[in-house]
């Protein structure tokens, strides 16, 4: 078993460290916050993942939490580098945090292997290795091994990885870095080091394409009367093709997509190369997560003090993580239309995010009086959102589902007007009043 070293508490650090520990090793967190030391020292997890509170209370016995750099590092054997690495005003990848953890790694005994696991630009390990070499520590070693965990499902997705990817430049790192993933239950996969570092940023960049793709698909399956989730099905039947990431919806957010898919734009522009399908992944998506907007003018006219429940704030289900989610953009087209906000979510605290909208404790608030809801997010406790219940509640019962996550006809037939993202429209869905009501629309 050996002793390893986590340098930062955010979600990769706390799951790597976690498992780590569950997999039977001594494992040391870094953090700079001092808070977020003393709740993790006092038991208490900073952030929201299914199993990890779990796991880090079962493996307490071989866990430190510190804010002392030299003590995390001392005897240790693996220091894994988790840091965040977020987009730069230019769409370039911060590796501040990196470099910080590089500069100031103290002096160590015997060989380590400092590991990254944050996502970087290519290139990034040949330059943390000649800083070592600069700095004097030729005898610490370097392994790229990217991660590859979705939030709300990171624990799991450790434990039982589709793969683990190691990219050394030494082949006896690279070994010693495979041994700590023996009693993972999925391969593991050596290589050089530019190409680990690409496979994760080819890897996410592979799935947004996807995403992108089907929510083109769903768009002209809107204006050709087909079913995007009928087509995603019949495509994904396909083995070459496959079922995954074919969810059409309000488009992808979330820490890594975004801020990956810039790095990578400008990884390639940096090069000299213009990633063309790159881009247009990322415009497909920006126009995506406004198209809620063009299905409620339809349904409703001018937006202008219209009470729009949003249902959803973290960027997917699982998880209360919210940056770069879809429905804050989506908040801030509404707002700027000059409807009247009211959301609800169950874990993320909408108080701080959104200050300007009314915040709810149940879906039924939220509702009370709405003109429309919106799903934003595919939470569990939306599935059953067409009853009668919450039909009588609102003001015009009408559903735009953002994640396709109810069935349109049921939903139809409870008495709801419904629009999901690349489904047939009925013509019974248009509100009969809206016409009337909103006149200055057709002019
Ligand atoms: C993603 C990758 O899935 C992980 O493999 C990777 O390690 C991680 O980024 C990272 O780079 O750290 P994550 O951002 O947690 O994980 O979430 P995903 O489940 O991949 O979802 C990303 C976004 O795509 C969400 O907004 C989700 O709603 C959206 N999505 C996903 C769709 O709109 N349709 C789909 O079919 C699938």
């Amino acid at each position: 078993m050996a002793r390893i070293t986590v340098f930062g508490a955010g979600y990769v650090g706390l799951v790597t460290a976690a498992c780590l520990a569950e997999l039977g090793n001594e494992v040391a967190v870094r953090d700079v916050v001092p808070a977020k030391i003393e709740r993790l020292r006092g038991g208490e997890v900073p952030i929201f993942e299914p199993g990890l509170e779990e796991l880090l209370a079962k493996n307490r016995e071989r866990l430190t939490f510190t804010l002392d750099a030299a003590e995390a590092v001392e005897g240790t054997e693996f220091i894994f580098v988790c840091v965040d690495t977020p987009p730069l005003y230019s769409g370039d990848a911060d590796l501040s945090r990196v470099w910080t953890v590089v500069d100031e790694l103290p002096r160590v005994n015997g060989n380590p292997i400092l590991i990254l696991k944050s996502t970087v630009p290519v290139g990034t390990g040949e330059k943390v290795r000649a800083v070592l070499d600069q700095r004097g520590l030729t005898h610490v070693g370097y392994a790229s091994n990217p991660e590859f965990t979705a939030e709300g499902r990171a624990v799991q997705d450790f434990l039982h990885p589709d793969r683990v990817v190691i990219g050394a430049f030494d082949p006896t790192d690279a070994e010693r870095v495979a041994e700590l993933y023996a009693n993972v239950d999925g391969p593991v996969v050596q290589m050089d080091v530019p190409s680990a570092e690409m496979v994760k940023l080819a890897s996410n960049a592979f799935l947004m394409t996807r995403i992108s793709f089907i929510n083109e698909i769903a768009n002209v399956c809107e204006a050709t009367g087909a079913d995007v989730v009928r087509v995603a099905e019949g495509v994904g039947l396909d083995h070459r093709l496959g079922p995954h990431f074919l969810r059409a919806g309000v488009g992808w957010g979330g820490s890594c997509f975004p801020k990956d898919s810039l790095a990578l734009k400008q990884l390639a522009a940096n090069s000299g190369y213009h990633f063309q399908l790159l881009n247009a992944v990322i415009e497909v998506n920006e126009l995506q997560k406004r198209r809620v907007i063009g299905k409620l003018q339809r349904h409703l006219g001018r937006l202008r003090d219209k009470e729009i429940a949003l249902l959803g704030l973290a960027f997917k289900a699982g998880t209360d993580d919210t940056r770069e989610a879809p429905s804050l953009v989506l908040a801030s087209r509404l707002m700027a239309e000059g409807a009247n906000l009211r959301v609800w979510d169950p874990i993320v605290d909408g108080e701080q995010l959104l200050p300007q909208a009314t915040k709810c404790a149940t879906v039924q608030e939220a509702v009370r009086g709405a003109d429309a809801a919106v799903i934003v997010t595919e939470w569990r406790e939306l599935r059953d959102l067409a009853r009668p219940e919450i039909r009588e509640l609102m003001a015009r019962p009408l559903i735009i589902d953002g994640r396709n996550l109810l069935d349109p006809n049921e939903t139809r037939s409870a008495g709801f007007a419904y629009e999901g993202m690349g489904r047939p429209v009925s013509l019974m869905d248009v509100l009969p009043e809206t016409a009337e009501r909103e006149p200055e629309l057709e002019a």
